[in-house]
């Protein structure tokens, strides 16, 4: 696609998102309140690829010091260059929430929306969240690991696929789970992919994927892998965002 037509269909599915609503939250009475905090209420660590929106919208809510919801309060977004919010500001409405798209830039990497308001005496409130967009080894990484491996690594079943998590003896953890394995080397995680867990001195219950998938195919899984570590595989790995 041309990258007009992308962008273009980008948007589109962008609106479509802004429509959407989470519940009603309780709203402070009396007085006019004032922003004390901005909380995530969903949407943060998302898995997109370069480019493209994310598939969830992102939802804050702006509270005050007791906690209460915040209506009419002005909050806007930024990030990376290249990043597209729609929209890039607003009001909170009446349940002191927010619902706004995003579609991260053309780099791979984590990539951090920094929403802000205003709170007593003009300070700047803000919330960080971190969403991660894939470059294309690692998107590859991603569709094979669904093909092949969540089924053990996801202890979640979805509707497609239900997991097998719960039937192992040995555990398989989330690639996410970078406290785990970012401790294994490079050649290490290649290896235990490759030829199974008994090369590593590990459960058999990993099979070995050297004859099912190229070695291309085993960099991408250790590239994708690597890019969903959290906490990040390299401390302090480029933030895509201004400060
Ligand atoms: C049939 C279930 C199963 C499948 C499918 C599976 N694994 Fe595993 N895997 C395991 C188990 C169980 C362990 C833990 C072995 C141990 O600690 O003794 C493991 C361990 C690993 C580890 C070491 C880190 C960890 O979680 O302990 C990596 C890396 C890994 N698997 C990658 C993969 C990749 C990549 C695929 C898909 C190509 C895959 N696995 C598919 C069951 C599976």
């Amino acid at each position: 696609m041309r990258p007009a037509l992308v962008t273009v269909a980008a948007l589109a599915l962008m609106l479509s998102f802004a429509c959407q609503r989470p519940a009603v939250q309780p709203v402070a009475k009396g007085p006019a309140t004032v922003p004390a905090a901005i909380v995530e209420v969903s949407g943060g660590k998302q898995v997109s690829t370069i480019g493209t929106p994310l598939d969830q919208p992102l939802v804050i809510q702006v509270n005050d010091a007791q906690g209460a919801a915040v209506a009419g309060a002005s909050v806007r977004f930024h990030s990376a260059p290249g990043v597209i919010f729609q929209p890039a500001s607003g009001i909170t409405g009446s349940d002191g929430q927010f619902t706004f798209a995003v579609a991260l830039g053309g780099m791979a990497g984590r990539y951090q929306i920094v929403a802000t308001t205003t709170g007593a005496s003009g300070k700047a409130i803000e919330l960080r969240m971190d969403e991660l967009a894939l470059g294309f080894e690692q998107n590859q990484g991603r569709q094979l690991s669904d093909l092949y491996c969540t089924r053990c690594h996801d202890p979640e079943s979805t509707a497609e696929r239900v997991s097998n998590h719960d039937n192992l003896t040995a555990q398989a953890h989330a690639f996410s789970d970078g406290a785990f394995l970012n401790k294994m080397s490079d050649a290490d995680l290649m290896a235990i992919i490759q030829h199974g867990g008994p090369a590593l001195g590990k459960s058999a219950e990993m099979p070995p994927y050297g004859r099912t998938l190229s070695k291309s195919g085993i960099q991408a899984l250790a590239a994708y892998i690597r890019a969903v570590a959290d906490p990040p595989h390299q401390p302090g790995e480029a933030v895509y965002a201004q400060r």
